[in-house]
């Protein structure tokens, strides 16, 4: 029997940005193949104009392994990556930061082994929740490029304590008229405990306010906070402080803050960052922190001068300014857009040295002022390959060159590549 026109033997070349095999269809269009490996053959059919679906293994990479979590099968979108060996998949971030670097015009950047980070270890989780016609509530993960929720029955990634409150919420949510159809829960994990903000898709009651508190009460969660979809967010349940240390200091951070995914991830974060200072400051050197969130680099950088932090989001300047007036006189936090308003060339002249760790976006506006401006110490924190291209070529072209680049591995089995780059001109 022949195969239909619409299946074929593929050659996997390479692996793409988003952890799918690519494989290239007789008519020469490069295809995505989620679930296939680089340097495998498969047998796979056309799904559609840039991707095709893995049938078979028919010969399989040394480096594939089966996946620790029966989720993969399904199509999990919380990884994408379970069915490669880590070594080879560090490699890949590797390569994959050096690959960036070399398009930004440093072809020679000294690229570290990547940090590996454990499994279990993630410490935020954003739950999708879908109500089922019965009245059940299942929450977990949408699988890759599907609407629905997949119901977590195990989760390697997570910590497990936050993992046992995705169990905890399927009761109590069933219970919340609030929610609807649908809705998420985004939730840190701090040193008080998991702390949970929920956005449903009808407004919280009375009844649903007290079913809150009295969840808030039973299951150790000192706070949770509420929002009707992407409004802002009010406090629907509070039976305690909550914070978190970063390098030392106790910070309160508002309900879906920005943290790094893992304690392990920040320390290597953390770690590279302040590796990535010139070994020499001035006397009282003076280092800017942009992008600051509630100050996870902010703190450690107090230990080698004074630090102006700067952050967009409210909610979290106004943590990180409250955590330093308590604890740190050499951190001033500032609320300020720097896409709207970046830091001048004239302004950056004050600071000795530079940290910038910018959202996926990257930093585009910022980055040209650096350019301009006569800094000659910078360390970039990405979280993105393709805009640390992009914003490197600007760097590049003003004069820095690569000192040290790190990849994190921050996100196991997630095609993410997260990477602290030090650099330096004059
Ligand atoms: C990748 S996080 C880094 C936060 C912090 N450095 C840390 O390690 O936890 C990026 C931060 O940039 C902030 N941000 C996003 N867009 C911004 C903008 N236009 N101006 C200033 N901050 C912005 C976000 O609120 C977030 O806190």
């Amino acid at each position: 029997m022949t195969a239909p026109a619409d299946t074929l033997r593929l050659e996997v070349t390479a692996l793409g940005a988003q952890g799918d095999g690519i494989a290239a269809w007789p008519d020469g269009t490069r295809l995505h193949v989620p679930g296939a490996l680089p340097a495998e053959q498969v047998q796979a059919r056309r799904a559609g104009p840039q991707r095709a679906e893995l049938l078979e293994v028919l010969r399989a990479s040394p480096d594939r392994v089966v996946p620790p979590c029966r989720h993969v099968a399904e199509g999990c979108g919380g990884c994408a990556l379970q069915h490669w060996a880590m070594p080879a998949q560090s490699a890949w971030k590797r390569a994959r930061l050096a690959d960036a670097l070399a398009r930004a015009g440093f072809p020679d950047a000294p690229v570290a082994e990547a940090a590996e980070t454990p499994p279990r270890a993630r410490r935020r989780a954003d739950f999708a929740l879908r109500r089922r016609p019965d009245g059940t509530v299942a929450v977990g993960f949408h699988p890759r490029g599907a609407a629905e929720v997949l119901d977590l029955s195990e989760c390697h990634v997570l910590d497990p304590r936050l993992f046992a409150l995705a169990g905890q919420l399927r009761v109590v949510l069933r219970r919340l008229s609030a929610l609807g159809r649908e809705g998420s829960a985004v939730v840190n994990l701090l040193d008080t405990g998991p702390d949970l903000l929920l956005r449903t898709d009808r407004p919280l009651d009375v009844a649903g306010r007290r079913l809150l508190a009295a969840f808030s009460a039973q299951a150790g969660i000192p706070r949770i906070a509420w929002a009707l979809g992407e409004a802002l967010h009010e406090t629907a349940a509070q039976a305690g402080p909550v914070s978190i240390a970063l390098s030392g200091v106790a910070v309160a951070p508002p309900p879906g803050a920005f943290l790094q995914a893992s304690p392990q991830g920040e320390a290597a974060i953390v770690g590279a960052v302040l590796a990535g200072l010139p070994a020499k400051l001035p006397v009282r050197p003076r280092i800017a922190d942009l992008y600051a969130g509630v100050g996870t680099l902010s703190f450690p950088l107090a230990a080698r001068g004074r630090v102006d932090a700067f952050e967009g989001d409210a909610g979290a300047a106004a943590a990180l300014d409250e955590a330093a007036r308590r604890a740190v006189a050499r951190v001033k936090a500032q609320r300020r857009d720097l896409a709207r308003r970046p830091l001048l060339a004239a302004e950056l002249a004050a600071f000795d040295a530079v940290v910038l760790d910018p959202p996926f976006a990257g930093a585009a506006e910022q980055v040209a002022q650096i350019a301009r401006s006569k800094v000659t110490a910078l360390v970039y924190v990405s979280c993105n390959p393709a805009a640390l291209a992009r914003d490197g070529r600007a760097l590049a072209e003003a004069g820095f060159r690569v000192t040290a680049a790190t990849p994190v591995d921050q996100f196991r089995w997630s095609a993410q590549v997260e990477a602290v780059v030090a650099l330096a001109r004059g």
